[in-house]
């Protein structure tokens, strides 16, 4: 007891009125996977920013409970939430904090994690000095309209190359959000700026049925999907390219269409890593935390 006194007991002699020197951390939150093999892509992600960012500290929280509790008893691997993780940083003595989120767009999941970062913000002590003494958060993929053509522009180098009458076909999750409208204003540029590319959403507008409406006007005989999430997870594997009936693939093949698929995430697209790092450094920057890239 007296040990564990005496450890914790803070030593008053130098420095103590001296301002401690910063220390930055970069807190990179996902809405989480269970499936080991799309890893790569958030992998990917946090390679770029390690590369652009190499002396400041990098870490990860899942905004989905389910997630980290699945990922938890299964792997005995716990993954913070980012309350916990903005707590631990603050407690290591972290002071200037960049939360980037890695979200698809500013729905549920973003504004949750916004509001997380507000309230630590908000956070004041007795003596006046603040928690964090800075903690700033990083947008989302989609956000500004500048956001969108980068993400068509990335989608189109993912794309390749493609027949006339092939079309290629992109399942977003959806949201019943105020801001679902992300979705089928993609859909449109999509539409404007690339042959024959549709997205459509598991849950939310535009539906499976209304793409394949506009499928059917297109006139293709062929299709490839592709998740339009950050990771080729549980939507991917099962709902977009499955063998059940009732996957997208199943019924496209059903209605005649020739199906191919590419699952991968988004995350392993480089040019959709660098969208969310250009993101991270517009935070960083009001930090006053400038770029230092790994050769
Ligand atoms: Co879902």
């Amino acid at each position: 007891m007296l040990g564990l006194l005496a450890s914790t007991i803070p030593v008053f002699a130098a420095g103590h009125s001296k301002e401690k020197e910063d220390k930055k951390a970069i807190l990179l939150v996902a809405f989480g996977t269970s499936v080991k093999s799309t890893l790569p892509a958030y992998e990917n992600i946090e390679q770029e920013v390690r590369k652009a960012f190499p002396d400041v500290e990098v870490r990860w929280a899942y905004t989905s409970d389910f997630i980290r509790k699945k990922v938890a008893k299964r792997d005995g691997i716990t993954i913070d939430s980012p309350i916990t993780a903005l707590a631990k940083l603050q407690d290591e003595g972290y002071n200037l904090v960049a939360v980037q989120s890695l979200h698809i767009f500013p729905g549920q999941e973003y504004n949750d994690l916004r509001n997380i970062v507000e309230g630590f913000q908000s956070i004041k002590r007795a003596k006046g000095d603040v928690g964090l003494k800075k903690l700033v958060l990083g947008h989302p993929l989609l956000y500004a309209y500048e956001d969108y053509v980068k993400v068509v522009s990335a989608l189109t180098n993912q794309f390749g190359e493609y027949e006339a009458d092939d079309a290629i076909v992109l399942m977003g999750h959806g949201s019943d959000h105020y801001a679902f409208p992300a979705y089928s204003c993609l859909n449109d540029m999509l539409r404007r700026m690339c042959k024959n590319a549709f997205l459509g959403c598991v849950e939310g507008y535009p539906s499976f049925d209304e793409l394949k409406q506009d499928l059917k006007a297109s006139g293709v005989k062929a299709v490839r999907l592709m998740p339009f999430m950050i990771v080729a997870g549980d939507h991917a594997i099962n709902d977009l390219a499955g063998d059940e009936d009732d996957s997208w693939k199943r019924q496209l093949i059903q209605e005649g269409y020739e199906v191919s698929v590419y699952l991968k995430g988004l995350g392993e697209n480089n040019d959709i890593a660098r969208i969310y790092l250009e993101h991270l450094k517009g935070a960083l920057a009001q930090l006053e935390v400038t770029e230092r890239r790994l050769k």
